[in-house]
């Protein structure tokens, strides 16, 4: 056999050769060999033991913020090819946040279970992860740590800055602020739209502080991209060379055998978490974080938002919480450069592997921003204690508020009585999903004043099903136009990451899985402390129990095999959202399949 290859050698005998190269079984490996041969790789090469380096290709037609990537994957295989690899390029199933119905966070599970069962069941020995937008990060994260060979992330970069008449439009965040422009009655539907259109200017997925940029810098907090990776601009020339450099250092990672097991440690987690807060990150940072935790078997607990990430201060002024978009933020230095700012205030565990092979702090050296208006000094930060703040009462066990978005005229509404800052008592008003708030929340007889909260539930993972961004709920019109615009909000769903909404979200117990939300009516009062994280329903006990005899509300039932199988075996957001059945599932590359 010619074996025209490089003389390195492997940790191990790379498991593709279980496939193509099995002794003893000529028949088999003919077999297996026979069709990869038609689009020009040849049998020696298969059978002489490069590593074959899987592209879990994101993006397609349905999936347009990962699109990019049909273009980037000959980047990446060519750098595959020239470090000697063998690139094999595969679909994984398509995650498109805004026009999946009912929610694209339904699909976050089953994109996982499919991308375990390619990288499982075909002779791949490392993966190239195309990640961009939303869930389309985690679930590939969450499947290499399951199955558990080498993989690096690849992120589809964000897109340009948006501009609409001169000023800054960054995409989500321009739909949320629009929409009180157009209730205000300052905008017409044709200029909203136009301002959406103008948000997105190239491809890429979200250019605000959304799931998707936060996601993407989580990713490489956590270590599994190049640095500087998550915001380099989809069309920007930095981006195919990001993607040519991430294909040649897959196939030494490869050689390597650097596995996610090696690097996703709670203290990367940890240190995932702290670069959230900085980036004033999106409030889905939190089930994701705590699934890609679990599946790496790792433990992310509540009070790990609390303890770790709550302090850490507002850093990058970017949307939804500051001003600018990802274009700049990458220019001033983007993640490397936030990460930076916390080693010098002594806030990371720097000497954590990662992708590259080196630490952390070793990837960090030389890194410092080089636009002070766009990344803070950690002591001249935009905001002090920018983390989630996690709550609990008789409604909830588990939530969480963002409190990067709390607005200065927020706190001053709410948080600002003397001798009793931080807490407020508001009367809630209920809504059974968002068809049910988006018919009533002008409805006059609820007399929706400044001191109401607006409560959603059944909007959580069993009830929705899926867990809907439903929890930014705008105040009714008439409060708008007096210039109210936002009001305390809470709900057992999630909300945008791109919403600047100060909401209590991701209510676990949620309603449908017979959390105290269930129980709560319109026009009681709920207390919330935010000093000490409680947020209660003002109610006694013996009514709260009667009212739990009359049942929780009913929530649609399933459409399609999926959602049933979603509900049923789908825990809480508190815990990340995961399937329990799947975490017992580990390193499973371990054991090849059988023939
Ligand atoms: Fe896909 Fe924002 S909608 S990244
Ligand atoms: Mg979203």
């Amino acid at each position: 056999m010619r074996c025209a290859m490089s003389d390195r050698t492997p940790v191990r005998r790379f498991r593709s050769r279980d496939w193509f190269d099995a002794p003893h079984r000529s028949d088999m490996t003919a077999l297996y060999l026979e069709r990869f041969m038609n689009y020009g790789i040849t049998a020696d090469e298969l059978r002489c033991g490069k590593p074959i380096i899987g592209i879990a290709q994101s993006g397609s037609d349905i999936a347009p913020c990962n699109r990019v990537h049909l273009r980037l994957a000959d980047r990446i295989k060519a750098g595959i090819r020239d470090a000697g690899g063998i690139p094999m390029e595969f679909p994984v199933h398509p995650i498109f946040e805004n026009c999946r119905r009912p929610t694209a966070a339904l699909d976050r599970n089953l994109a996982y279970m499919g991308l375990v069962e390619l990288l499982y069941g075909y002779p791949i020995d490392a993966v190239v992860l195309t990640t961009g937008c939303d869930k389309t990060t985690p679930s590939q994260i969450m499947a290499a740590s399951t199955v558990d060979i080498p993989a690096i992330v690849q992120s589809g970069g964000p897109m340009l800055d948006g501009w609409h008449e001169g000023e800054l439009v960054g995409s989500g965040t321009v739909i949320w602020r629009s929409r009180r422009k157009l209730a205000a009655g300052e905008i017409t539907e044709e200029e909203f739209l136009q301002r959406a259109a103008d948000s997105a200017p190239s491809d890429g997925h979200c250019n605000t502080m959304g799931t998707a940029s936060t996601m993407n810098s989580v990713a490489e907090a956590l270590g599994m991209s190049i640095p500087g990776n998550a915001m380099v601009p989809a069309p920007y020339r930095e981006r195919g060379q990001m993607a040519y450099e991430t294909g040649r250092r897959i196939v030494d990672m490869a050689y390597e055998d650097l596995r996610p097991s090696k690097i996703l440690t709670r203290e990367s987690f940890i240190n995932a978490i702290k670069v959230v807060s900085a980036l004033g990150g999106s409030s889905n940072a939190q089930p994701h974080i705590v699934a890609m935790a679990r599946h790496a078997g790792v433990e992310i607990r509540p009070e790990d938002w609390m303890d770790h990430g709550y302090d850490v201060p507002l850093l990058v002024n970017m949307q939804p919480a500051g001003k600018y978009l990802s274009e700049r933020f990458h220019r001033a230095g983007g993640v490397p450069a936030v990460m930076w700012e916390l080693m010098q205030a002594n806030q990371l565990t720097t000497d954590v592997l990662t992708v590259t092979g080196k630490t952390l702090g070793e990837n960090l050296q030389g890194r410092e921003a080089s636009d002070r208006e766009v990344i803070r000094r950690y002591d001249q930060p935009l905001m002090e204690r920018a983390g989630f703040l996690v709550l609990k009462g008789n409604l909830f066990d588990f939530a969480i508020m963002k409190t990067s978005v709390i607005s200065p005229d927020f706190r001053q509404r709410y948080l600002s009585e003397p001798g009793n800052e931080g807490v407020f008592e508001a009367r809630a008003i209920v809504f059974d999903g968002s068809d049910d708030y988006h018919h009533r929340i002008n409805d006059p007889s609820l007399n929706i004043d400044e001191r109401c909260i607006l409560v959603i539930r059944g909007s959580g993972p069993i009830g929705w099903p899926g867990s809907a961004e439903v929890v930014n709920m705008q105040p009714p019109d008439h409060l708008i136009q007096k210039g109210i615009m936002s009001l305390p909000t809470l709900g057992d769903g999630r909300q945008s990451g791109t919403s600047d909404s100060p909401s209590i979200l991701n209510a676990s117990p949620e309603s449908a899985a017979g959390g105290g939300l269930a129980w709560l009516r319109t026009g009681d009062m709920v207390r919330i402390d935010l000093n000490k994280g409680e947020c209660n329903a003002l109610v006694d006990e013996a009514e709260i129990a009667r009212r739990k005899a009359e049942g929780a509300p009913a929530f649609p039932e399933s459409h399609s095999p999926w959602e049933e199988l979603y509900r049923e075996k789908t825990g809480q957001l508190r815990d990340g959202g995961v399937m329990d059945f799947a975490l017992k599932y580990k390193q499973i590359a371990a054991k090849t399949p059988r023939h």
